[in-house]
């Protein structure tokens, strides 16, 4: 029903982690969300507690056939998860073709998840320019851009700002209207850090959604493979977190406000799907 992208034109700038702990975020909030990871380093999956050792997925396996809910894993978060699956050189190579020939090997799937009454996509997107972001978002509802505050994002805004990371001429300018910021890792105690995110947000404007800090607590959660929420819930990162969550569930349909009734002939899926936290477990 909605889609929320995670993507940037840099690397390591907390894509993931966003995405993980957002995806969390609107849960809590009362959504129904299903988190879909299509990054080649298979990393969303270490968020939901999710082992390393398992290494099965959907993208890994999206070559093959099958049916996209035999993927889908029941988080204890209530977040459902699509892994990419681990994948070589040589599997990445062959899916980023195969993608290419045909962008409704991805396309098809998500569309049947954004035909689920109610349901919120959060796809997690690799670094820089992708098969999967060309085809995500035109789809998408909200675009995320996650920059880092730090000097070189404002070299990446215009980049931001144009849509041209998503694409060119007229499909950029369309685009260009879905994309939010999230600018993360800004450290109150860095001058540079507050230059370049106060630099930042005066340039984007409304297009700024958020800002994230810089927090020991961040990583630690990933080493602990649990969300923020759970790992440190009076953070301050916590509750930047729940911000941004709370801002983008308010640029969507109200949690069970659902239009059709849920199709019945999908076996397995009504029920995980039925999970979602109730709206008063949401924040405390
Ligand atoms: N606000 C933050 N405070 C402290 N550490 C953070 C913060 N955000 C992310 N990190 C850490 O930065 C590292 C990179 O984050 P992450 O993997 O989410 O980035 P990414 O953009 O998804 O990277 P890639 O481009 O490789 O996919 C991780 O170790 C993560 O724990
Ligand atoms: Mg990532």
């Amino acid at each position: 029903m909605s889609l929320i992208c995670f993507a940037s034109p840099k690397g390591g700038v907390g894509k993931t982690t966003l995405a993980a702990n957002i995806a969390d975020g609107l849960q809590r909030l009362g959504h129904r969300v299903l988190a879909i990871d299509l990054d080649a380093q298979n990393a969303l999956r270490l968020h939901f507690g999710v082992p390393l050792s398992d290494r099965v997925g959907f993208m890994a396996g999206l070559r093959s056939g099958g049916d996209w809910r035999g993927q889908l894993r029941q988080t204890a978060s209530g977040v459902l998860l699509l892994p990419h699956g681990a994948t070589d050189l040589r599997g990445a190579l062959d899916l980023a073709v195969a993608l290419d020939r045909d962008s409704d090997l991805l396309g098809a799937p998500v569309r049947e998840m954004l035909a689920e009454p109610g349901l919120v996509v959060v796809a997690d997107l690799p670094p820089g320019p992708s098969q999967a972001l060309a085809t995500l978002a035109p789809m998408a509802t909200m675009v995320i851009g996650v920059l880092q505050a730090e000097a070189i994002s404002a070299a990446l805004v215009p980049e931001i700002e144009s849509g041209r990371f998503l694409g060119t001429g007229t499909m950029a300018a369309l685009l260009a209207g879905r994309l939010r910021v999230v600018l993360n890792g800004v450290d109150l105690a860095s001058r540079l850090s507050r230059a370049s995110a106060e630099a930042v947000a005066r340039h984007l404007g409304f297009r700024m959604l958020g800002a994230m800090s810089r927090e020991e607590t961040v990583a630690e959660s990933l080493a602990c493979q649990r969300l923020l929420l759970d790992h440190a819930p009076d953070s301050r990162a916590a509750s930047d977190l729940k911000e941004v969550a709370r801002l983008i569930s308010a640029a969507l349909p109200p949690p069970g406000a659902v239009a059709f009734p849920a199709p019945p002939d999908h076996a397995g899926f009504e029920r995980p799907l039925g999970m979602a936290r109730p709206p008063a477990e949401a924040f405390r």
